[in-house]
Parts: C-alpha cells; structure tokens; sequence
C-alpha cells in the first residue's frame, strides 16, 4: 500500500518548488516530442515476492529508488539501507525478468538504494522476505549463513543472502570462484568474511578447506526446483512502451529509437551514476528516459571490423558476450581476445557485482569520468562513439576527441550517445589494461591506464598509451606516443620514454585535485614499466629473469582456505557449546528489527540536521524564516529552544548539543529541523542562511603542537629512573611514528525514534550506552531521568563508535518531540554519520630506547599525543588506555610515557575497538622494529629476547602470566616461522617487485574499564511456570553474541535447554545506571550479573529439587509458586580488582590479559603498492570459550578491522596535508565510495586459528564468567601484524635499492605509502629529490 496521499502531496509542492537542474547538458534535452501517447502504457506494473503490485502512475516520483518503494510502502523492512551509493551491498535485492530473445528468465542481484522503482516495470522482484522466514522454512543460503554463524550484528546480511540466492539461481552448482565473485559488491564490518565464505562455499561444487559447520550441523540441500517460478504473466506479457507522468516530473521507457530521439529528456540508464546525484546532490530532472527496452541500444555483437556495443548494454552482459566471443574465436582470429581480455580485466575489478549487472557502457563513457576504467581502454583500443539525434542518422566520433573537459562530451544538447564500437586488435598488436585503487575489489580507481603497441622487425610502428587518474578527463599521451615510434623495443627505449611520458602526465604540487600526485605519477610509470617488460616477453626479448612476476597485475581473488583448533569444553547444559547467534535465523531472513524498522508511528515528524559547512567559525546569524515556510515544517529548534541543559558529554559535559556562538568542527549540529516528510526538512534545512565569520582552523596533531592546543591533562606512567637507565644503556635511540585515525563504520547509521507519552519520553535509539542517553535526553529537556526511557533492542553495529557519540541525536530528537508532542525519527546518512560522528584518534608517538647490542631493552621515553578533536568525550581514557600498552608483549625495565590529548577543529573522536591499546602497541613495536633494524637483527630476535616471562610485572605493576611465551612458542611452530622465512628470503631475491615479509608478533590485552565504576553490572531474570526464562541485562547485543553467550550462562545454571532462555531488549527502566557496553567487557559484567541471578533462582529453586529430581523447570517453577516463592532474581556483578590509579602508577589496572600470537604473511607488488595476505596463523589464550564458535567469530572480525586500521583504511581530511580538499576540517573520506574497510578479497588466502587449551589458571575462574575470557577488543591488535609484515617486504624492496637503514613508515600502509616507500627509478622520476625518504601525506 502506497504511503498517504497527504505525504505525497505535499511532496510534490515541495518538490517541484526545488529548481530543476542538470549537469554538463550531455544527454539532457528539452521536453517535446512528437511520439504516439495512446500506445505508452501508464502504470508501472511488477512482481514483487511473487505477487503483482500496480502502481498508478501519479504515485511514482521517478527518481526514487528501489528501496523506498520496498521499505516504506511495501514495509518489508529486511532490506537495509546502510550507505545509499551503491558501495556496501546491504540492500541488494534480486531482480528477475524474462528475456523475449534468449527465452530465458535471468536474476540480477542489484542495490535497491540506486535502481529506480520505475526500472523494475515488468519484472520480478524478490527481496529477503521473499525466499524464506523463520515461521515458514528457510532458504538454504539463509539456514547456512546461520549456521556458519556468517552473521553477527545482522545488518549486512540480507544484502548477503540476496547476492547468494541471486548467484545460486543462475548457476545451482556453482564452483568457489565465481560464487564468491557474487558477493564482490557486499560489505560486512563485523564477521572478517570467513564464515560467510565457507556458508557460500557449502554450495560450490569444487568446494575443499571449508571449515565445518560447528558441531557439525546438519543442513538441507540445495534442490533448484523448489525456488518459486517465474511469473507466467510475465513471461507472456510483451514489452510495451512506459509513460509514467504526474504533475511534476516523468518517466518513459520507449521500445523504438525513434520514440527515445523524438522524446526529449534526460537519459536515464543503470542510474549508477544518476542515482547518487539524486539522492546527495538533490540533483532532479522534469522528464527521465530510460533506453532499456530499445533494441538497437541494447544490442551487442561482433564482425570482422569489432565490437559493436549498443549504449544501454550492461558491464555485466558485455563481460558475459566478450567471454562467449573468445571462447569462440577460431585460430586465425585468436589475437583478438587481447583487446577481449583488456575489457575483460578492466570489467574485472569494476565495481561490485550489483554495479555491472545494471551500469551500462553508455553512462560510464557519457559521465566521462577522469577515472572511468572503461574509457582508457575505449581510447588505446581506437574506439568509435555514435551519437544521434531525431531525424538524423548515428555520427562517429572518435573516441580520442570525444573527452573534452571535466565530465564534459563532445556532443550536442540534442544528441544521444547510441553505439560504440571497439576495432579489433591487429595480429601483431598487444594489449593491457591495469588498475589500481585504494581496494582492489570495488573500488574506483587512484589510476587506470590501458595501452596498445604494435612491434615489426623489434621495432615499435604503433603506440597507444591511455590514462585515467592524471586529468580531467581519460587521456592519451600523444607525446610519449610519438617518442616511441620508431625505437627499438629494449629497456633503454623504456628509459627514455618514460622521461617523456612523466614530463607529459606527470602530475605535480601538491594542490592537484585529489592529491597523491607523486604516488599517480609513479602508478602511471609503473603501469607502463609492466606493458613494457610483458611487451618484450611477448615478442621473446630477453627480460632479466628477476623480473619475470613484475609484469603481474593485481593480486588474483584466491579461493581461500581456513583452519580452526579448539577443544570443546562443555558445561551443563549449554556453556561451552557453538550455540548459533540468537539473532542468526532473524539476520538471515531480515525478521531482525533495527530502529528504523520500527513502524512509522502514528503522526510521526521526520527531521533534518542543521549542520555547520565551516571548520572553525563565530555564527553571526541564523535565520529561520524561509525555512519555516517549506510546506510540511513543523518545528526549526536551535541552541535558544533547550529549556535544559545544551551541554553535554560522556565524562566533562564540555559540548555544545546545538551550537550556539562558534562553530568548532564541519558539521557541527546547529538545530534540528522536523517535517511531515524528511525531503521538506531536508530543503528547509538547506535555506536556513546562517552568516559566519571564520576563524583558523586547527586540525592536525602538529598544527595543534604548534598552537599549544591542548586538553588540560597530562597522563603518563613512570617506572624505575628512566633518565639514569637511559644514560647508562650502551645504545640509544630516537624516532616517531603517526598512526591515521579509522572510521567504525557500523552498518547501521545513527538511529533513534523518540516517542512522548503522557509525561515520558521513549528513546529507541540504536546505542551503546542506553544509560547515558537516558541521562542526557533528561538534562536537555530539563526533566527528571525518571521520565525517560532509552530501549535498545539491537544494534546494528557500534564497534565503540555508539558509546557516546549518538546521545546527541537522541537529545535533538527529544528536544522536537518535546515541542511538538509527536513522535521525531533522526536517521544519519551514511555521509553525514561518517562526517560528524568521529572515529578512532590518530595518534603521534616519539621515542627514546635504550637497548644494548643484543637487543635487549633497557629504558623508554616515550610521548604520545593524540588528536582529540573538539571535545574531551573519552579522550583521555583512550588515551590512558594506550599509556598502557606501550610494552606490547616485551619488558623493559624502566619506561616513561607521557600523552597529551590535542584539541582540534574535527570532530570529536572517540571509542573505537581497542580503545587507544592499538595506538599504545604499534608505539611499542615501532620501537622494537626500529631497535630490530639498527642492530640489523630479525625484529622477532628482538621481540623473542624481551618477551615477558610468566610473574614478571608490567611497568605498571601486573604479573603477566605463562601464555605469553606459550602462545609465541606455539604460532612459531605450528606456523613454520623458521622454514617460511628462509623461503620468503630465497623468494625475495628471485623477484625483483613482488616482495614478501612474514612478521611473528605477540599481544597481551588488559582487560577492565580503567574507570574503576564501570566495572558492574545488573541482569534481571524471571522464570515463569510453563519453565521459560526471561532475562533483561545492561548489555547491548550488537553482534557480539552477547545475548548468545548470557543466555548459555543462564540455561546452564538452571539446567535447562538454551530454548527456553529469552533476551528482552535493554530498557532504562528495567536495569538503571547500566554501564555502556564496551571494554570488551559486557560478557564480562552482564553474563556475570546473570549468572548472579541465576543463582539465587537456582538456590530458591533448589529445595524443591532435591526433592524431585527429574522434575522440569517448570514443574519446579510452579511447586515454588504455590509455595510463595519469588521467580524472580536482580543480579548484580562488580568486579573485585584492585583498581588503578596512572598518575601514581599504584593499583591493578586490569582484571586479566587476553592473549594471543600472529603469524603473518603477505606479498606486494612493489610497482603498484597492492599488496595481499597469504597466510594467518593465530594462537590466542581466551580462557575457556562460553561458545567457541562466537569467540572464533570475534577474533576474525577484530583481525580483519586490525588489518583494515594498519592498512587500507584511511581518512582525510581538509588540512594542510590535503590543500586540495578546499573547506578546512572537512571529511574527504565520508562514504563507502573513498573511505575502503576491507572486503572479501582481503581476507587471508590460508587462515588458520588456534585456541590454546589449559590456558585458565585457577584464579580465571573467580574473575572472568564461566572462565571465558574477553575476546572483541583484544584479536584486533593481532591484525595489526599485517603491517608489520608489509613493512618486512617492503624493507626487502629498499634494500634492492641500496636503502639498508631504517625507515619510518606511517600507518595505515595504503597502497601510495607502501609504493612510495619502494623507492626505485620511477619513484626517483615521478617525485625527484628526497624519493627516498618520502613520507606520503596523511591526516593526522
Ligand atoms: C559503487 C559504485 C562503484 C563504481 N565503480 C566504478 C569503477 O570501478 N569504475 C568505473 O569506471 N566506474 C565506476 N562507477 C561509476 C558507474 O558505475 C559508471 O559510470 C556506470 O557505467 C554508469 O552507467 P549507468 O548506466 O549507471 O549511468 P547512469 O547513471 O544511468 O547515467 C550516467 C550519465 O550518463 C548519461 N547517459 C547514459 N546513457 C546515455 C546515452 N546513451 N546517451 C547520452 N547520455 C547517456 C546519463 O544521462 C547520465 O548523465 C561506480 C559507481 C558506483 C555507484
Ligand atoms: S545501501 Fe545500497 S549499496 Fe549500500
Ligand atoms: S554482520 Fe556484517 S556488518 Fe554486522
């Protein structure tokens, strides 16, 4: 049912009061035309789960996607719209359609956030709801996916399904490879992908080293037959002519050229592009026109003279024609599949797979895109583009002339682009295509290059070199083009042209629109480096045989293989057993509600952030007026409305709820606009006129050095007389390293619905910290925090960036619902969440070692700052928290630190999975690799000669137990660390730009809140006669399992089957003053809180028991009723550690270690900076798991983010390391389309984890629950490794150069820094003086 007529209304008044716009005028064309209205059918007709859905066409706004049809008028909310850009996959639902040619029905898994409804006319849409549920039957994908535990926060997952289910209905038996490539365009933050692999492995007919399902489970097979038919009607029905028109704006989809020509209007094609304007730019067209169902666009084949590529062909349908045209080549035509193979990779490493299946060729060559990866292949090859208008026929152009500015096309307001065709290759031509991104799966590209040589008699007769990263548009390099004719193909003909090419693209300065000039300069010399070398080995020239893998392009997707060690300890009932995550059927099937799943509430207002575009300012002004005339506003609220308090924040309430004289950060909140319909607050935010007066702006740790802007603590730890250790080591010395920031990148943004009733406000908001939020939605109004009630039932992720940074938005929200006594929902845009929220401080540490020349260490002065941002939030804790981390695993007799937290104009940043302990650790190994290096030592020759023995104390004062050196002396053998190394090193000199580095390191991770008040918790339990339990804890399920693991605690306890244990949602009036859940620490607190509930039920019960004891739960539960006796127990849980105090380094800090080793591998490829993980092992003391399946399935997610921290991910913001990003302090970075957390691809090809038995002490038993130890903070310090291990490779790339001295390396290592770390010619060519010891810009 389509939402009210009221909405849709005003909608439009809104909506056609907004100025249409258009973009460069290539394809948009004036509205006119001569074409047959009466045939141009007028409703928009579909399948949706199997049942037909018409809707009128003055319903349809053209240009809404997909996924608001499905979620807010079908309500089928198991789609989930977690970026709206194409970039994470979390709305993937199958589109299905009958081709008339091919009588054939073909599934399309496509992103609902881009796809236009109006796209679907005629087709069958299937969403996750549609292929199973939990009260009916699961699909397979969704049962394995369940039983793999392929899902934990349950965000990403029906995206997940949707791909699976898509790819298993083309082929129902698939091989590994391309199954997996089906996932290539979904995205999960919390698994590490490893489960999900091996669930979709299961179907894969080539399928070997998949790991088992826990406890071996049971699952159905796959049986085709059964998936639900295509629509009859559709397959009958003929494609007809589309015209869908309300009183603003239209839709036509023609079946004839002629039709599409006559109608003049904005061609409308896969709307990968168009999409994304529409929904941030706002970007809107009076008449679209989609050229889908037109024959002669959508036609591809191939002659004597080429390709012919209609413009509405798909990406995926040509990679599809291209492999069945090589496929038939006959001998004397089998050069041809170079110029087939050169699309083929470029299309390989396009996008995901939602991407291609609806992109077509046409919009990727019209958007001219200066990193298209399609177009420099179009320019080396010698394409020809048509374009067309009415009454005249198709027009070549070539594509070399086509480009002619940024984004703009060499064709008229009246022209569309029809056709393209790509000339074969000639027999003695050769061709490549390269590519290389911040990813290599998904992923846009830094620079794309194809280039084309034809070599006679060893001399070069013809060149084409094409570029796309080094201008405005896709180029070719004419000059080294012509430089090249004529020489003899030899290395020395390289040199020289490639002087010629880097004086021609070279990209120089620093202020180049994108930055990373030099690293764009070196990739275009490199890519050229690899057509030459691969040029000579195909005409059989001599190439050094060092040389031989150099010419190698990304990393190929491997078929990954993985390993899992763990005893089984099982007790009771259910502790100790792979109980599925509780959720794990409802993430599968999208029966899990998140907050904004929750129905649209009886006069529901929908909001708008007023956000600041400044990153330092004074506000002069903010007006309102025009503004509040937008039809549909209801209420503008700003600093002057709080009748509370507008401060807040976690520990120092030092921040502003809504700005009220200066602006300290982009984005910063200053009101809250609330409409009937989020499109109104969106435009009357947008003509809120605010004047500023700007102020500089500090953003950087240096830039706030410089100023003296700091927060006013310094922390740090002291141990023994450094200053005295340090004057009498027989070694010293001095260095820094800067570690970038991360963003959480939870799937589901900042949520919350607030609701009045009566005198009460309930919050359902999406947090971890439901206690907090409680609190500070009371002080903003000005109420008692009795009136309020914060639920949370499940969060779609936190990973720390929910424990404080959400409270606001819950309290704008609150504020408007206040006023207007209606419920207000604020939902974040995945761009505006990644811009305004924060993430994890980058940090800078500088150190003084002392050592002697065996390596052992002596004495460390250290100074670490961290960049903070505008507010304290938890700053100095994080900060605190990486005071204490600077040993690592290593003991060095006597160390200093001393941290600083900087105020700067960015956001405030805040908790984030290990909590400051990943900065404090590569502080540590920093140093220890540096000493490493000095002394011309392995670095696990260092790291084994200072590894802490069992009792020894920490600097501040903790014994360190045995697994330590257990854990190191395992990982080293079960690794073969000796054996790899001696290979890797033998592999290293046989390859001249393919390097690999192996790393062994430890981590120890303390465990507790450092606020020693934190540490409690309280759980709630009833049992009721039919023997069900219910059971309400502080904790917040988030993915963790922790509802999984306390309900285990509690079954077991009462001895019952986990069946009849229930997990309500957290509610502020059933468990007050709840710690945030965080610190790793919630099993801890909240299962301890349970089990102290648990016990009294158990004791309460026990009489009646012993009495009876075959009698069931509930046959006890009801003799204890009768009797009187309470069914119901308050749990409480405080840890009983001493505490600690840093400024006196007295106390005990922590309540135990988690502890664990890694063994990391990877190769990179020196020329480009890809680089892959070959090969993990892991082998971790944690305890004695509660469910081993979920901890196995923590330590993976908190790797991969471990991983992603030290290497892809990066952010950058507008600061002076960035000139180029024009508005100070603004996020760069802010959406899956820039900002990389690692893919399926990333993964270890070889995975092998181990969970050491025996591990618990006696003393475990009386601190950790169940002796389960802590396990979702401390595996994410093992991931860092990756960096130690590329940092291996690449010292083994500097030496080659002749660079044996130590080197300092930022993190995280993109592929720009690990390339220009890998100093060579090209490098010394692109950036000139200093190559060597370039340090690659970061935000810092
Ligand atoms: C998540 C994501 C990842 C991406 N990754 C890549 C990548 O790896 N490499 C890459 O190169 N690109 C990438 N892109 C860009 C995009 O996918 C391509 O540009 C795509 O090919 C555009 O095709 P479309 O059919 O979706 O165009 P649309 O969005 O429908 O249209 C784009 C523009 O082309 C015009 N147009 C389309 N067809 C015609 C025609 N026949 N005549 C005249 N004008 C026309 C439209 O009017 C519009 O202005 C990515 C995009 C997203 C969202
Ligand atoms: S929500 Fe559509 S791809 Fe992310
Ligand atoms: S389970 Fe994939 S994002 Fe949470």
């Amino acid at each position: 049912m389509l939402r009210a007529r009221w909405a849709l209304s005003q909608f439009w008044k809104v909506y056609s009061s907004i100025p249409f716009s258009s973009d460069s005028g290539s394809g948009w064309i004036s509205t006119s035309g001569d074409i047959s209205q009466e045939t141009y059918k007028k409703t928009l007709n579909f399948y949706l789960n199997g049942k037909p859905v018409q809707v009128d066409s003055r319903n349809i706004n053209p240009a809404e996607p997909l996924i608001d049809y499905i979620r807010n008028n079908a309500n089928l909310k198991g789609t989930k719209l977690a970026c709206g850009e194409g970039g994470c996959g979390a709305c993937t639902v199958t589109i299905s359609h009958y081709d008339h040619e091919k009588q054939a029905v073909t599934h399309r898994a496509v992103n609902s956030c881009l796809v236009p409804l109006c796209y679907v006319e005629g087709m069958d849409v299937t969403t996750v709801e549609g292929i199973g549920s939990v009260f009916d039957e699961l699909h397979p994908v969704q049962e394995r996916m369940a039983i793999w535990g392929g899902s934990q926060c349950g965000f990403c997952t029906p995206g997940f399904i949707m791909s699976m289910y898509t790819g298993l209905r083309n082929n129902p038996e698939p091989d590994s490879k391309s199954f997996q490539k089906c996932m290539d365009g979904n995205l999960c933050r919390c698994t590490g992908y490893r489960p999900i692999v091996d669930a979709a492995k299961s179907f894969c007919h080539d399928t070997k080293d998949t790991v088992k399902p826990p406890e071996d489970r049971a699952f159905k097979p796959y049986d085709a037959a059964k998936e639900k038919p295509f629509p009859e009607e559709l397959k009958q029905k003929k494609i007809v002519p589309l015209q869908l028109t309300n009183e603003s704006a239209s839709w036509y989809a023609p079946t004839s050229l002629k039709d599409l020509l006559d109608i003049k209007a904005k061609i409308i094609s896969g709307s990968t592009e168009l999409g994304i304007d529409f929904r941030f730019k706002g970007t809107t067209f009076p008449v679209l026109i989609s050229p889908v169902n037109v024959p002669e666009l959508t036609d591809i084949h191939h002659d004597d003279n080429g390709l012919h590529i209609g413009s509405a062909v798909t990406l995926d349908n040509i990679g599809r024609y291209l492999e069945e045209c090589a496929a038939s080549l006959s001998p004397s035509q089998r050069h041809r599949e170079r110029a087939i193979q050169s699309v083929l990779d470029q299309l390989h490493y396009f996008a995901g797979t939602q991407i291609r299946n609806v992109a077509t060729i046409g919009g990727n060559i019209v958007n001219a895109s200066p990193i298209s990866d399609l177009n420099p292949v179009l320019l080396a090859l010698g394409a020809t583009f048509y374009t067309q208008k009415a009454g005249e026929k198709a027009k070549p152009v070539a594509a070399s002339e086509y480009f002619t500015g940024y984004k703009k096309v060499k064709m008229e307001d009246q022209e569309i682009l029809s056709h393209v065709t790509i000339p074969w290759n000639e027999e003695d031509e050769f061709v490549e295509a390269y590519k290389q991104g911040r990813r290599r799966e998904d992923d846009i590209a830094i620079v794309t290059s194809a280039m084309l040589a034809k070599v006679q008699d060893e001399k070069i007769v013809k060149a084409k070199l094409g570029f796309g990263g080094l201008a405005p548009t896709s180029i070719l390099s004419p000059k080294t083009e012509a430089f090249l004719i004529g020489k003899k193909l030899d290395l020395q003909t390289f040199n020289e042209a490639a002087a010629v090419l880097n004086r021609e693209v070279g990209l120089r300065g620093e202020n180049v629109p994108g930055g990373q000039a030099g690293y764009r300069t070196t990739l275009a010399l490199s890519f050229f480096y690899k057509f030459f070398l691969s040029l000579l080995h195909h005409h059989s020239l001599p190439v050094p045989e060092k040389l031989g893998r150099s010419t190698e392009k990304a990393f190929p997707a491997e078929t990954t293989r993985a390993t899992q060690e763990y005893r089984l300890n099982k007790r009771g009932t259910s502790v100790g057993q792979s109980e599925p995550h509780l959720s794990a059927k409802k993430h599968t099937t999208g029966e899990a509600r998140y907050v904004d799943d929750m129905p649209h509430q009886h006069r529901e207002l929908q909001s708008a952030l007023i956000l600041a575009d400044r990153g330092h300012a004074k506000i002069l002004s903010l007006d309102k007026e025009a503004a509040m005339k937008v039809p549909g506003v209801v209420g503008i609220y700003t600093y002057r409305d709080v009748p509370g308090s507008n401060l807040w924040g976690d520990v120092i309430s030092d921040e502003e709820l809504f700005a009220s004289k200066e602006v300290l950060h982009y984005g910063q909140m200053l009101g809250i606009v609330v409409a009937e319909h989020e499109i109104a607050a969106k435009e009357a935010a947008k003509l809120i006129k605010i004047e500023y007066e700007d102020l500089p702006g500090i953003y950087t740790i240096d830039d706030a050095i410089q100023a003296d802007s700091f927060f006013p603590v310094t922390h740090g730890v002291t141990q023994k007389n450094v200053d005295e250790e340090m004057s009498k080591a027989p070694l010293t010395l001095e260095g820094q390293i800067y570690m970038g920031g991360q963003e959480q990148f939870y799937f589901e943004t900042q949520t919350s619905l607030v609701v009045p009733d009566e005198e009460d406000m309930y919050v359902y908001t999406s947090t971890q910290n439901a206690h907090k939020t409680q609190k500070f939605v009371a002080s903003t109004l000005g109420i008692p925090i009795n009136q309020v009630v914060t639920r949370v039932g499940r969060v779609g992720g936190g990973f720390g960036g929910k424990e404080t940074r959400n409270i606001n938005f819950s309290a704008a929200a609150a504020l408007a619902a206040y006023y207007t006594r209606r419920p207000v929902r604020v939902r974040l845009e995945r761009n505006v969440d990644m811009q305004i929220t924060g993430g994890r401080h980058p940090f800078k540490s500088s150190y003084k070692i002392g050592f002697d020349s065996s390596g052992k260490l002596l004495a460390a002065d250290l100074q670490l700052y961290a960049n903070g941002g505008m507010s304290h939030d938890l700053s100095v804790a994080v900060l605190d928290r990486a005071l204490l981390f600077c040993d690592s695993s290593y003991n060095v007799p006597a160390l200093r630190n001393k941290g600083r937290v900087a105020r700067t104009n960015i956001p405030s940043h805040t908790a984030f999975r290990g909590f400051g302990g990943p900065q404090g650790y590569l502080t540590a190994e920093a140093y220890v690799e540096h000493v490493a290096s000095f002394l011309k030592l392995r670095p696990e020759v260092v790291r084994e000669r200072n590894l802490y023995n069992e009792g020894d104390l920490t600097y501040y004062n903790f014994p360190v137990t045995k697994s330590v050196r257990r854990s190191w002396d395992e990982c080293k053998i079960s690794s073969k660390f000796q054996d790899r190394l001696q290979e890797i090193e033998i592999y290293n000199s046989q390859n001249r730009h393919r390097k690999r580095g192996i790393t062994l390191i430890p981590s120890k991770y303390g465990v507790a809140f450092n606020a020693m008040f934190l540490n409690q918790g309280s759980a709630m339990i009833h049992i009721y006669l039919d023997g069900t339990i219910l059971v309400t804890h502080g904790g917040i399920e988030m993915g963790q399992g922790l509802n999984t693991k306390v309900a285990q605690v509690v079954a077991n306890e009462l001895g019952v089957h986990i069946s009849h244990v229930r997990i309500k949602e957290m509610a502020t009036d059933k468990i007050p003053n709840a710690s945030p859940s965080a610190a790793s620490m919630s099993t801890d607190i909240y299962g301890g809180a349970a089990l102290d509930a648990a016990r009294q039920l158990a004791e309460r019960l026990r009489p009646y028991r012993e009495k009876d004891s075959g009698a069931t739960l509930g046959q006890l539960a009801v003799k204890a009723y009768f009797d009187r006796v309470s069914l119901s127990a308050q749990g409480f849980f405080k840890s009983e550690h001493e505490g600690y105090d840093i400024m006196t380094n007295k106390g005990k800090v922590w309540r135990y270690f988690t502890l664990g080793t890694a063994c990391t591998e990877v190769e990179i490829d020196t020329l480009t900076g890809d680089h892959k993980v070959r090969r993990v092992d892991l082998v971790l003391d944690v305890g004695d798991p509660i469910n081993p399946t979920i901890d196995i399935g923590q330590v993976e997610g908190a790797f991969m983010q471990g991983a992603g921290l030290v290497s892809i991910e990066e952010l950058a913001w507008g600061d002076n390391q960035h000139p180029w990003i024009k508005q100070g302090g603004k996020l760069q970075t802010a959406g899956p389309g820039t900002y990389k957390i690692p893919s399926a691809d990333d993964i270890p090809t070889e995975w092998n984890i181990s969970l050491m038995p025996d591990t618990t002490d006696p003393k475990l038993e009386t601190v950790a629950v169940q002796s389960s130890k802590a396990v979702g903070e401390p595996p994410l310090l093992l991931g860092m490794s990756v960096y130690f291990a590329i940092k291996e490779a690449v010292k083994a790339a500097r030496r080659e150069e002749g660079q044996e001295e130590y080197f300092q390396l930022n993190s995280p290592l993109t592929s720009e820094r690990i390339r220009m770390a890998c100093v060579d010619d090209l490098s010394r060519m692109a950036v000139g003086e200093g190559a060597e010891d370039i340090q690659t810009k970061g935000s810092f």
